[in-house]
């Protein structure tokens, strides 16, 4: 998605706004571009495709300058090219814009109505507009705050003004905006990732507020033009940030760094000595929780299902699940004794925030359960987990899932434990299968070299479907989607039982069907379901952590994983699915960390 970088300095910017661009290319764009100011010129360099490109230009015909914007689009209004990719300048400002503006065909039309001329497709270019009539009578905090006045939607803004050529003003509503500090030079991100290399020192903006950027200082305003104070925040050193090392792309790392990652997460929450979870302070005491809603999209979301399965399971809480983008139009009735819980790789998603917003606003108890803490989300929860998987840079989630997942059973299982759903010996097992779960993890990525045999059969297939029954339905789901977002060959993800209520008039000679049969009290029925499809000519993957491969012929292919509990299956079933998908992937060609038309967190409703 979008990304916004800013630089006030003094010395020359162009190569720092470069370099942080290339750290927000994970977010999934398709145009670049900076403006810089020298003498009071604002020099713009915009390119289609990767920053790579905008370096290659810059480096042709090179414009330096102290101070600087800089914008990675992904297209909303108005195809990616040259002309929409931002920033968006006139001859007084240049703007750079993340977010949606809901009224920019009114806008655009009171513009044009005064004699103004449009370039562009997008909605951004009303904001430049605004601001350069604005400046004819104002300064330029005020031509900004005047401008906000008029906008709706959500957005988080740069700003560079010609005759003013010592400051840069952002603004947020909505979509989320760092700011940064460092000796002689202060920053302005759309995350903080984008600033790291820079500084660790940031600021948070809130909806509303305004800051204006100059070298040596950083002002902060709130929604009345009130200057404000704003917290400041030392990042966190990661490791491995933003190194692929031996790997071919971040996917491959991030697929097989999860048994490390999964550990990281045991190690946090488990307490092996006590044989006990630590997690505590809840926002509502566990025997007094009504019901438990989960909230997510995407990746995110299927781990919100898997949930479901293992609450239902483990606890006599009722459950509702929801996808934030469905959940913040519902007409929901808000109760004090439930507990609503967000995922979020990237704490920033705009659904997802937006449906946490609604939660606030009726004041009920909310947790999130998130991968950066620093997060929109994480910021704005009365609770938060994290689930420490460490920076996830490819745009589809793989290690992020298997850390929801994990967060997800160790809170079902401390609530089942706190309020006497389950007994002693259940809830040591459970944690003494979680303390081998990274070896079990790294055990079903083994299964890679018959993954790549397997990818083979997808190569020339029109589709695919992928079946499973219980909490192995969202695993299904989750493997289609890798499949459709890194491949992009049509995926169905279904509940086994449901296929012969219409899917199963897609099966035909040849077609690819991955078979999700974990030894559990589904395995017959996804057995019988499974000869229906053999019936109709599709070609079965069949996974399992039976001890036993089945025997049946018109099985194509016969993946193991190992076996710790039937409850736990669906994170060791997960690992192959992704291989798949990136193996077919490879196959194609595909882009494996940017796959088209998708974005690593997704900022816009
Ligand atoms: C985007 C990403 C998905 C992710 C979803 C939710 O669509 O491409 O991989 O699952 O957003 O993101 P979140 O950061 O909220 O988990």
């Amino acid at each position: 998605m979008c990304g916004i970088i800013g630089i006030a300095s003094n010395k020359p910017v162009s190569i720092n706004i470069i370099n942080s661009l290339k750290k927000l290319e994970y977010r999934g764009y398709d145009s670049a571009g900076l403006a810089t100011l020298t003498n009071k010129n604002i020099n713009e360099k915009k390119c289609i495709g990767r920053v790579e490109e905008l370096e290659k230009i810059l480096f042709k015909t090179p414009r330096e300058g102290n101070i600087g914007i800089g914008h990675v689009r992904w297209a909303t209004h108005g195809v990616p090219n040259i002309v929409n990719a931002h920033p968006h300048s006139t001859d007084q400002v240049s703007v750079v814009h993340n977010g949606i503006i809901e009224n920019s065909d009114e806008l655009k039309k009171e513009l044009e109505n005064k004699g103004l001329k449009f370039k562009s497709q997008t909605d951004t270019e009303v904001i430049t507009l605004l601001i350069s009539e604005a400046l004819k009578e104002h300064d330029p905090l005020n031509s900004v705050f005047k401008t906000l006045k008029k906008l709706k939607g959500s957005f988080a803004l740069g700003i560079l003004f010609k005759n003013f050529s010592d400051i840069i003003i952002g603004a947020r509503r909505g979509s989320p905006l760092a700011v940064g500090y460092s000796k002689d030079e202060n920053y302005l991100g759309s995350d903080s990732y984008a600033l790291k290399s820079m500084t660790n020192k940031i600021s948070y903006l809130d909806d509303g507020d305004v800051c204006v950027i100059s070298k040596d200082e950083v002002k902060f305003y709130d929604v009345s033009l009130k200057k404000i104070n704003k917290k400041t925040h030392i990042l966190s050193e990661d490791e491995n940030i933003a190194d692929k090392g031996e790997y071919k792309n971040f996917m491959s790392k991030e697929i097989f760094e999860q048994p490390i990652t999964a550990k990281n997460c045991v190690n946090e929450y488990i307490d092996s000595l006590k044989k006990d979870i630590n997690i505590y302070n809840f926002p509502i005491e566990p025997t007094n929780i009504n019901k438990i809603v989960l909230i997510g999209c995407g990746t995110a979301y299927h781990s919100c299902l898997v949930a479901k399965y293992w609450l239902e399971e483990l606890t006599t809480i009722d459950i509702e699940i929801d996808i934030a983008s469905e959940f913040r139009y519902r007409k929901l009735k808000f109760n004090q004794k439930n507990l609503y819980i967000f995922l979020s790789q990237s704490g920033e998603t705009a659904d997802t925030a937006a449906a946490l917003d609604i939660c606030k606003k009726n004041k009920v108890k909310t947790c999130s359960i998130v991968n950066v803490v620093e997060s929109t989300i994480a910021r704005n929860s009365d609770w938060v987990l994290p689930i420490h998987a460490g920076p996830e840079i490819g745009v589809a989630s793989t290690k992020a899932f298997i850390g929801q997942l994990l967060v997800l059973f160790i809170l079902s299982l401390k609530l089942a434990k706190i309020r006497g759903d389950i007994n002693k010996n259940v809830y040591e097992d459970n944690i003494k299968n979680l303390i081998k779960i990274p070896e079990a993890i790294e055990e079903s990525l083994k299964s890679e070299n018959n993954i790549q045999l397997v990818a083979k059969e997808f190569l020339n297939a029109k589709g695919s479907m992928f079946l499973g029954r219980g909490s192995s339905f969202p695993i299904a789901l989750e493997g289609a989607l890798k499949l459709k977002e890194l491949s992009y060959l049509h995926a169905e993800g279904y509940p086994a039982g449901e296929m012969k209520h219409g899917p199963l008039a897609l099966i035909e000679e040849g077609l690819p069907v991955i078979v999700i049969a974990p030894k559990d009290k589904y395995f017959e029925k996804t057995l019988s379901n499974m000869q229906e499809v053999i019936a109709r000519g599709g070609k079965i993957i069949f996974i399992t952590d039976n001890k036993k491969m089945i025997a049946n012929d018109n099985i194509r292919f016969g993946l193991r994983v190992p076996f710790l509990n039937n409850i736990l299956s669906p994170i060791l079933l997960t690992a192959p699915l992704q291989l798949l998908a990136y193996h077919v992937a490879l196959l194609k060609n595909c882009d494996i960390d940017k796959p088209r038309n998708l974005a690593k967190s997704v900022t816009v409703e």
